[in-house]
């Protein structure tokens, strides 16, 4: 069973990207499972705290999943054109203290996707996490990429995915992750 991790970068209740990351629940190859991870309830980023009190329970919490699992999926929101901060902030928190980043980023595969209601599905928002993924020494799924731009016409007001095409393309996508997180290909 490969288990791959899914986050949505978002907060909030009706979020497109949520609903991708849940659409693709239903979409995962056999032997295969996509677990939803959480930046729900993670304060700002505060070394003083940080040295005060370690790491928060949802930080705990959403580090332990990613060390866990085979692979990395962020569903990233698009805010002015790159990643919106509580996400960059979740992800902040996890990179602590330094000397885990290793094991709990060190080789993992990751791929970026996201949903905006704009033409551009994310595009730059993806681009850039990649100096954070290289800079964590991740390992970036370079063979396909979902933008889904318009967003507000494929999902219904239920978050349902309602548009057949954009669902095949998350399903290839999904297909091609999850072989190279179980290191059937390169
Ligand atoms: C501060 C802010 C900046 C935004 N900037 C962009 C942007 O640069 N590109 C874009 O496509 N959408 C942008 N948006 C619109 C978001 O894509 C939209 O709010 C989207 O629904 C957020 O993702 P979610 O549905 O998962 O919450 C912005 C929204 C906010 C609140």
């Amino acid at each position: 069973m490969t288990r791959i991790l899914g986050v949505s970068g978002s907060l909030r209740r009706a979020s497109f990207n949520t609903a991708l990351l849940r659409t693709a629940q239903g979409l995962m190859p056999a032997d295969s499972t996509l677990i939803e991870g959480s930046i729900a309830g993670i304060p700002l980023y505060d070394a003083d705290e940080e040295q005060a009190s370690g790491l928060p329970d949802a930080v705990t919490t959403l580090k332990a999943q990613i060390e866990d699992a085979d692979g990395l999926l962020l569903f990233s929101p698009e805010y002015n054109n790159s990643i919106p901060g509580v996400f960059k902030n979740a992800i902040d928190w996890t990179s602590r203290p330094a000397g885990d980043i290793p094991r709990v980023f060190g080789g993992k595969p990751v791929a970026v996707l996201g949903a905006s209601p704009g033409s551009f599905g994310t595009i730059l928002a993806q681009d850039a996490w990649l100096p954070v993924l290289r800079t964590l020494g991740t390992r970036p799924w370079w063979s396909g990429r979902l933008m889904v731009g318009r967003a507000g016409e494929v999902f219904d007001g239920q978050g349902q995915m309602t548009d057949e095409r954009t669902r095949q393309r998350l399903q290839t996508l999904l297909a091609g992750f999850v072989a190279f997180a179980a290191g059937q290909t390169d």
